[in-house]
């Protein structure tokens, strides 16, 4: 076990975790080169597309450290004996949303890479993630990146990470991930610096027994033929390929049918050991039955000892809820059976099912963000070839009835009318923004125009600013971020966790169409904004639903009071074309009865929201 280390690389977003990782697969070959390719851990195929990590991934690496022989060393200094370590490196994300991703990696682990791009300097989430990294005393490797760019900025960032970590700055490292610079330097320095694990082996005694079998399920995949296959981290003990297991925390019970390591993809072997990273493929097929956080134990051990679980993990609370539909609705179970499965790779995912008289039987699903939502949309298409409807985003609303309990509410459709509310409170942030000083203006500005409230603003070194600012969930959740880039000019970076829940002045808007009440175009909206809203919602749905025989009126209502109208046009059809000449009357005759026809349909008009006109209508709401 002295020689295992377990690491992960932590950095904000882009800042060349995934280029380490393939530099650290070639120097310890466990990538064949003729096999490698850029960001090889990133295995998803929309990790590749989109050029980002979403996923954490582990591998197992043998590095041979070259140690000098020091019996010869005096006649021959150029003999070198080799030792070999095995180091088990954690890929993680850099975005926000996948947070969650991160901390679960660190729980697995005893040190952590700290990468800073050379050209971009300390941002918001290298601060955030070094953050999770101290809370578990992970040792940390700071290392500063992209040193082959003309742009990079060492010695700043030198000078910013030793004031960050309140270290000398010759203790941070230099490397290029692309070209490979410095890379030998630092997996040395990851040997020297994170201490080996500890725990104990079934072949050393603890107090004169056994040691018993416990490791952490950090993650978890499921295979058609294996069933759930529980990424661990073994603290304690061994396990031996086909040995029986028990989960702690679910009870269920099953045989290690296969356990091996990450190469990155996996590998099989007899043994996993206290230190070890690996996988149990558990033979379950009811993923259920594994979950994240819980802890695997052998079923002899229960036997023999009380097996206490690990500390394991905190359930996420999801920042963003939004409802999933399948446009057919024959595909609902196929649905379920989907969302079960990709839970097992993504447990930050929330559902419980849903039912809508627009949309049919579907799911309320709660998400870490709407890039994670976004994702989650993606893999469901992709991976099980489903055609969904997401509705509009919202976060959790606790409302207080005037004559009642307090309830959770997830979704416009369900906020009660005004009179019935005592009051709402919705959900704050607390967001920390790393910042030149120059767009410090634009910053502020946009930071009011989002109900926000900066807190506190401290001077980084390297000439940048630290903005420490509170706003309501809401605000943040949708594009602020984008907002945030623009008027940085990109170089502004935020991270965000949540705070409290707060009073708000917010309100219900309905939107009619055809005097019709269509639940699912609702909105909670500040009650201040409210007309404005609901002018700029009338005036895009009159550009986007399709005209009809009829007109259609579109209005926006506040507790059934009307604030806004719009009417589209019926579309003319030429009741009198097969007329030529002749007496007019004749035409007027046609217009008429075509008038009342209009007229007609209009008192029994029913305008329908497909799917494809709802996309429409939430695009153009961002
Ligand atoms: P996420 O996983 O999405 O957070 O990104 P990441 O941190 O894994 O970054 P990634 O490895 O994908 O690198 C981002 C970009 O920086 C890619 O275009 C890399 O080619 C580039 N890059 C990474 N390291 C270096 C480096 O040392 N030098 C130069 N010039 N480019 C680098």
């Amino acid at each position: 076990m002295e020689n295992i280390r377990n690491f992960v690389i932590i950095a904000h977003i882009d800042h060349g975790k995934s280029t380490l990782a393939d530099r650290f697969l070639e120097a310890t070959g466990t990538i064949e080169k003729r096999k490698m390719r850029e960001q090889f851990l990133d295995m998803n195929p929309l990790e590749r597309e989109k050029g980002i990590t979403i996923k954490m991934q582990p591998v197992r690496m043998i590095y041979k450290l070259k140690v000098q022989n020091e019996k010869i060393k005096i006649d021959s200094p150029e003999i070198f004996n080799f030792e070999l370590f095995t180091l088990n490196l954690i890929d993680t994300p850099g975005h926000v949303d996948f947070t969650y991703e991160v901390s679960r990696a660190l729980a697995a682990v005893e040190g952590a890479v700290l990468l800073v791009d050379a050209t971009q300097g300390v941002q918001a989430q290298t601060i955030a993630n070094l953050e999770l990294a101290k809370k578990e005393h992970l040792s940390i490797i700071p290392v500063i990146n992209k040193i082959d760019l003309p742009s990079a900025q060492v010695l700043e960032t030198r000078t910013e990470l030793a004031e960050l970590l309140g270290i000398m700055p010759e203790d941070i490292l230099a490397i290029s991930a692309k070209d490979g610079t410095g890379v030998s330097l630092l997996l040395e320095a990851i040997i020297e610096r994170i201490p080996a694990p500890i725990g104990v082996n079934n072949t050393e005694k603890k107090d004169g027994v056994d040691a018993h079998f416990r490791a952490l399920v950090f993650d978890s995949s499921y295979d058609a033929y294996q069933g759930v296959i529980a990424y661990v981290r073994v603290f304690e003990g061994s396990i031996r390929k086909n040995e029986k297991i028990r989960l702690l925390m679910t009870g269920a019970e099953g045989d290690a049918i296969e356990v091996g390591f990450f190469s990155p993809e996996r590998v099989g072997a007899e043994t996993l050991s206290a230190g070890d990273i690996g996988y149990i493929a558990t033979g379950l097929k009811e993923p259920a039955q594994v979950r994240v956080g819980d802890t695997i134990t052998r079923h002899i051990d229960i036997l023999k000892f009380r097996v206490e679980s690990l500390p394991g993990y905190k359930e996420p609370t999801p920042l963003v809820y939004s409802s999933i539909y399948p446009e057919n609705q024959d595909e609902y179970e196929f649905l379920r059976d989907s969302l079960v499965k990709l839970k097992l790779n993504d447990s930050s995912i929330f559902f419980e099912p849903e039912k809508s008289d627009a949309l049919g039987r579907g799911f309320r699903a709660g998400f870490l963000g709407m890039l994670h939502m976004e994702i989650v949309s993606e893999r469901l298409r992709r991976e099980y070839n489903l055609n969904l409807v997401f509705s509009n985003p919202s976060v959790a609303y606790r409302v207080l009835r005037r004559y009642g309990n307090q309830e959770m509410i997830y979704s416009a459709m369900k906020m009660p009318d005004s009179h019935d509310i005592g009051s709402i409170e919705e959900p704050w942030i607390r967001g920390e923004i790393v910042t030149p000083p120059r767009y410090i203006g634009a910053l502020t500005t946009l930071l009011n125009e989002h109900e926000a409230v900066i807190v506190g603003t401290v001077s980084l070194a390297g000439d940048r600013l630290l903005v420490t600012f509170e706003a309501p969930l809401r605000e943040i959740i949708i594009d602020f971020y984008d907002k945030l880039k623009s008027v940085s000019q990109g170089f502004a970076s935020m991270a965000y966790d949540m705070a409290d829940y707060r009073v708000a002045d917010l309100t219900r808007l309905d939107i009619l169409i055809a005097g019709e009440q269509k639940g699912i175009l609702s909105e909670i909206v500040p009650r201040k904004n409210a007309e404005y809203i609901a002018r700029s919602r009338v005036i895009s749905l009159k550009d986007i639903l399709p005209r009809a025989l009829f007109p259609i009126a579109i209005q926006a209502a506040l507790d059934g009071r009307i604030i806004a109208r719009e009417t589209i046009p019926a579309l003319r059809k030429d009741v009198t074309g097969y007329l030529y000449g002749g007496d007019r009357t004749r035409k007027m005759k046609l217009w008429k009865k075509q008038k009342k026809g209009k007229k007609r349909l209009e008192g029994r008009a029913f305008v329908e929201i497909t799917p494809d006109t709802f996309l429409k209508i939430l695009k153009k709401r961002r």
